[in-house]
């Protein structure tokens, strides 16, 4: 089985090459490096000894999709590829509208072409706005509060439009919840250009001594200790939940969607603490008002996913802090 994989030099993309090779799928990863380096692929075939082919090409050029479709002969694509910080996407929509719809909409018109109707988006949890109650389950209602977030949901009603008109397609759409950590060996994991937004990578940037002192947005939230509480996820068992989609839309399952989290929350003050036990260095941090659009809570049912694809996560926090840790130590300026 041939899987294409957009956005595949990315962080959580290049962890789910890692195990779709060790599962012995072949890999072809289409990426145009605008958040990512080839770098991470050649650590990926270092860590499994196996090889995956590399096409770059970006999605906005519909001809260049189609020549890989051209060249390979696809089964399914588990699509990454995007741009994904959100406080970019307040500042420049249109680019994050025209990356990411266009560039999903050329995917799926030459993926329809091919006569290729097997495909994996990577969706989020931001799907869910601010939600009711917890935990959060695949039919709570959606609703976003930024133009990434609405890329992400945007896209979901595109691909349930394309199912409803032509049944033979079958996707799934996976709302990630927080995913953290690094491969076990330290070789690949989350490469942030510039200075981080999200909270485990701010945080090992300071425990390696790159930034002073973390800031911390907002401790007077309706939580145990006041700090945002979230569902982290290691980024493995997040890859993992991929190798398990894959079966299930092999099994012409039509339009499916999976919550992947842990099903548990940490706040940010838990995970401070964490990170400072497992790496034995102080994290400096200052209390700072609420970020806006930030949600008190925010963490998973995962019991579908454990039902449906037998897949459920398995690393702790510990896990998470360790190899996120080892990343960082061993790879202070990133891949570069
Ligand atoms: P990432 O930025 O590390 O990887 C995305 C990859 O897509 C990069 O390698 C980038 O170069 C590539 N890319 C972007 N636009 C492209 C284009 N037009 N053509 C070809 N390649 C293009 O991000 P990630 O953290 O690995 O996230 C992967 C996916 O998961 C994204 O769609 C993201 O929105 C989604 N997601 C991520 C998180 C998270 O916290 N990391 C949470 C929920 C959902
Ligand atoms: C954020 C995005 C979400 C996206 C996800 C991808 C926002 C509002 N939401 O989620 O759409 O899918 O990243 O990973 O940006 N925090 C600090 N100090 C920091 C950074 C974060 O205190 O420097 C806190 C936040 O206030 C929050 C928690 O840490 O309570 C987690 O933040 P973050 O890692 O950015 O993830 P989300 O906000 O959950």
């Amino acid at each position: 089985m041939k899987i294409l994989v957009t956005g595949g030099a990315g962080y959580i993309g290049s962890h789910t090459c890692v195990e779709l090779l060790n599962d012995n799928y072949d890999v072809v990863v289409l990426d145009n490096l605008s958040n990512s380096s080839e770098e991470s692929l050649v650590r990926v075939k270092n860590i499994t000894g196996k090889s995956l082919e590399f096409c770059k090409a970006d999605l906005l050029s519909k001809k260049q999709i189609a020549a890989v479709f051209s060249e390979n002969k696809i089964d399914a694509v588990i699509h990454f590829a995007g741009l994904k910080a959100v406080g970019e996407s307040v500042s420049i929509p249109l680019r994050y509208f025209q990356n990411n719809i266009t560039g999903t909409l050329n995917l799926l018109a030459v993926m329809n072409d091919f006569n290729v109707k097997n495909i994996v988006f990577s969706s989020s949890a931001t799907v869910y706005g601010d939600p009711a109650s917890l935990p959060i389950k695949e039919d709570f209602p959606l609703s976003v509060t930024n133009p990434y977030g609405r890329t992400k949901l945007m896209i979901e009603e595109i691909m349930k439009d394309l199912y409803h008109s032509d049944k033979n397609w079958n996707i799934a759409l996976l709302r990630y919840f927080n995913p953290v950590g690094a491969h076990k060996t330290g070789e690949i994991g989350e490469d942030p250009s510039g200075i981080p937004n999200n909270l485990v990578p701010y945080i090992s940037k300071v425990a390696v001594g790159c930034l002073p002192r973390l800031s911390v947005f907002g401790n007077d939230y309706d939580t145990p200790d006041g700090t945002g509480v979230r569902d982290f996820i290691h980024v493995v068992d997040l890859a993992l939940g991929h190798i398990k989609t894959l079966p299930k839309l092999f099994s012409n399952p039509g339009l499916v969607i999976y919550n992947l989290g842990t099903g548990f929350g940490y706040s940010v003050l838990e995970m401070i603490k964490e990170f400072e036990e497992v790496s034995r260095r102080k994290i400096p941090y200052k209390i700072f008002g609420r970020r806006p659009g930030d949600v008190a809570s925010c963490w998973a049912d995962p019991s579908k996913a454990k039902k449906e694809l037998g897949w459920e996560a398995k690393k702790t926090l510990t896990d998470m802090c360790r190899d996120t840790w080892n990343w960082q130590k061993k790879n202070p300026d990133g891949y570069q």
